[in-house]
């Protein structure tokens, strides 16, 4: 079957529609001898029936084999080169209580970027030693909480927060570990980097301001100077744009070890990951192998010791392992022309779905391309191009840009998207006051709800029109 004029060249018809790329779908992720899409043993219509749609399903051993991996990945990659890795699971790719359980069962540390997923990594019982806060404002009370708790690492955003994070500190006789986030210059994403004097961005401070505001810290006996701290951008394929973050990071490392120790050297996460088949992600223990490399021979140029370093990977880990699952409600095949490209009409088949940018905005914040399918049956039917739309009153509101389903779908059908288990449910919201869907983890057969979908009486909780005051004469 010839591909229709309206997809975009990296998409091909697929050989077969009903196929799960091994690449982009979660590690138990099957077809059953039916033909339905099945999650660690778990039918999709058997989740769909109990839990209803759209249903995020996290595939909990995938969660948890993928944070033990990058781990010993990163241990056995550093001892190599004489020193030792800390990873820390960027908690904001998605946090619950049971997810800080898996990754902190797994040997990982947790960052956190607000005090609300501070108190969730709390919640779950996360030693706050194996917690690192990070951001750009945070706030007063976010400063107090962490340092109170003795989280073992706040990187330090601003010189503003040099005395916050000093006076927090005295005021619960502590002396609190810092890191300094640095803005190297180095931004990648995906297959590019780009490299100026100064990235044009919110985050860090510049090479050149940090020596002064290193030995700023140094000079508070409340604070304990860890190292410094780059993070480069999100969905890298490449380790370029590390190796020359490194490489920047490394001279001003080596400056600083000339007045007092910096053992440590963060380099950030941002590790792509599969969202279609046409992806390659580098393996978790190749970039391993790389990091360790690129640290250990930028140590012997200047000729200082291999410090630890540490990463802080959130997509990696979760992305792979989750699934949304979604009923079709309306189907409309648009007939499309572009003037000047394409004057013959074709046809865009758009499946609209039951959820849509409130659970997953990533397609229409910035363009992320999503696979898609049919997930309650399998089918021969000619693979037809589609865009899986949501219900939202945005023309925006797109799931699944371009992929192929089975021609045949219809309205009822289970369709599942995979690969949203980072910045999927983390970014939900109650656009047109929607519920934010259940989380389900799934495994050995058993499925179980992490995170409650949120009912209308939750839409409707802090809405305060109901309430007796609201009766009152209006001031
Ligand atoms: C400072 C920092 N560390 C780590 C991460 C995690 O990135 P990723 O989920 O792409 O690995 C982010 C993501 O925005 C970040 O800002």
């Amino acid at each position: 079957m010839s591909s229709n004029p309206l997809a975009p060249s990296w998409l091909a018809v697929p050989d077969d529609a009903n196929a799960l790329p091994e690449v982009v779908w979660s590690r138990n992720a099957t077809r059953s001898g039916a033909g339905e899409l099945e999650i660690a043993g778990v039918g999709a219509t058997a989740l769909a029936q109990r839990f209803g749609t759209p249903l995020y399903v996290v595939d909990e051993a995938d969660v948890k084999s993928r944070a033990a991996g990058i781990r010993e990945s990163f241990d056995r990659e550093f001892a190599r080169v004489g020193s030792s890795a800390k990873v820390y699971y960027a908690g904001k790719a998605f946090l619950s209580i049971e997810v800080a359980r898996w990754v902190t069962d797994a040997g990982l540390n947790i960052d956190v970027a607000s005090g609300g997923e501070l108190a969730v990594a709390l919640a779950a019982g996360v030693d706050p030693s194996r917690l690192g806060l990070h951001g750009n404002n945070k706030s007063l009370a976010e400063i107090d909480r962490a340092v109170g708790v003795g989280v073992g690492a706040i990187v330090i955003d601003s010189e503003i927060e040099v005395s916050r994070v000093a006076e927090a500190a005295t005021r619960h006789a502590r002396v609190q570990p810092v890191r300094l986030r640095i803005n190297s210059g180095v931004h990648a994403s995906t297959h590019e980097y780009l490299a100026t004097a100064r990235e044009d961005q919110k985050f860090g401070i510049p090479l050149a301001d940090a020596p002064a505001i290193v030995a700023l810290i140094r000079t508070q006996p409340s604070l304990q100077f860890l190292g410094l701290h780059s993070h480069i951008g999100s969905q890298i394929f490449e380790s370029d744009g590390f190796a020359e973050a490194a490489r920047r990071l490394f001279a001003l490392h080596a400056e600083l070890l000339a007045d007092g120790p910096v053992p440590e050297l963060n380099l950030g996460g941002g590790f792509g990951i599969a969202y279609t088949s046409v992806d390659e992600p580098l393996e978790i223990d190749e970039v391993a192998v790389r990091f360790a490399d690129i640290v250990a021979s930028g140590a012997a140029e200047l000729g200082i010791p291999v410090p630890v370093v540490a990463i802080e990977p959130g997509r990696t880990i979760v992305g792979p392992s989750t699934t949304t699952l979604y009923t079709v409600g309306t189907i409309k095949d648009v007939l499309v022309t572009l003037p000047g490209a394409l004057e013959t009409p074709a046809i865009r088949k758009y499946v609209s779905i039951d959820g849509g940018m409130s659970d997953n905005v990533r397609p229409s914040l910035y363009g992320a391309d999503y696979s898609v399918r049919l997930a309650n049956r399998s089918s021969d039917a000619e693979p037809v191009l589609v865009r899986i739309a949501g219900k939202h009153c945005e023309s925006g509101d797109i799931v699944v840009r371009a992929d192929y389903l089975p021609g045949d779908v219809r309205p009822g059908d289970l369709v599942g998207v995979p690969a949203t288990g980072a910045y999927g449910w983390a970014m939900a919201s109650n656009y047109n006051y929607l519920g934010r869907p259940p989380v389900v983890a799934v495994i050995d057969g058993e499925a179980r709800v992490i995170v409650r979908g949120e009912t209308e009486e939750d839409l409707l909780a802090r809405d305060m029109g109901l309430a007796p005051q609201a009766r009152e004469p209006r001031r």
